[in-house]
């Protein structure tokens, strides 16, 4: 038994590394359905049965617990995952609330009614169907009253990371802020909605300026995971880990390799 961690790509990588910075003592197993990245361009059934296929992949593997790397997903089927799929003795835990919670400065399960934040003006940059999803607007509008949130769906950038075409990610992070700024001239703080983009967390920041405060999800999904099993030590797995893919596990392997600067070695799903 381990804790799954998935993405639809390479994205959830930067959970991951985080993750194990913070908990090395335990097991994970990394799905990545490459064969179906991205999905960000997909319908929500398209990526719920999707979700749910890899889940289940997650859950053969022994996993009890399975983190969905990847805000597509837990935006637009995780709840649905939960109220009619997941079985009792398992648990599917999202990336969206813990990056929520930090922009609104609450502990975990803070389930006090909204109340002003520090901030006032949000830049949301994700994937067009967790933007289409209003997710994090609704699930903001749940911690926080009076945040104006300005969303600027990313078409592109999980392909060009995807394919390992790093200039092409640069070029389109630099227009897509300069979208967002044409609609929001002055974000105070700037959420990297989409588990891949913390690979381009320099671009985004260069090009939004030193006062904008980018809130990246890896870090903080590693410390409420921690968090979590501490609180549900029956979930915190014993190995073995793996990475396992649905697309080609010798290309999968490279970019991941590249990626996290480190050996990877992707085996087919
Ligand atoms: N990295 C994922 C996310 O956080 C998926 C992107 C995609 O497949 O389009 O949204």
């Amino acid at each position: 038994m381990a804790v799954g961690i998935f993405d639809s790509g390479l994205g959830g990588l930067t959970v991951l590394d985080a993750a194990q910075a913070r908990l090395p003592e335990v097991e994970f197993v990394y799905l990545a359905d490459s064969a179906h990245a991205p999905y960000g361009v997909r319908t929500a059934d398209d990526i719920f049965d999707l979700t749910c296929a890899a889940v289940q992949r997650l859950f053969d593997a022994g996993c009890d617990l399975v983190i969905l790397a990847c805000n597509t997903a837990s935006a637009a089927a995780l709840r649905r995952m939960q109220e009619s799929w997941v079985p009792a003795d398992k648990r599917v835990l999202g990336v969206f609330v813990p990056m929520i919670e930090a922009l609104t400065e609450r502990q975990w399960g803070d389930n006090s009614p909204p109340r002003e934040v520090g901030v006032q003006h949000v830049a949301l940059f994700a994937t067009p169907a967790t933007v289409a999803s209003r997710a994090f607007q609704r699930e903001l509008a749940f911690r926080a009253i009076g945040v104006d949130v300005e969303a600027q769906a990313c078409g592109g950038v999980v392909d060009a990371i995807e394919d390992g075409d790093m200039i092409l990610a640069d070029a389109l992070v630099r227009s897509h802020v300069d979208a967002l700024r044409r609609k929001m001239p002055e974000p105070q703080a700037a959420i990297l909605g989409c588990t891949h983009y913390p690979l381009m967390q320099e671009a985004f920041q260069e090009a939004l300026g030193a006062n904008v405060s980018v809130y990246s999800q890896a870090g903080l999904v590693g410390e409420s995971l921690a968090d979590y099993l501490e609180r549900h030590p029956d979930k915190m797995g014993a190995g073995p880990g793996a990475f396992l893919t649905t697309g080609d596990p010798k290309t999968v392997s490279q970019r991941a390799t590249q990626f996290l600067r480190r050996q990877i070695t992707f085996e087919a799903a």
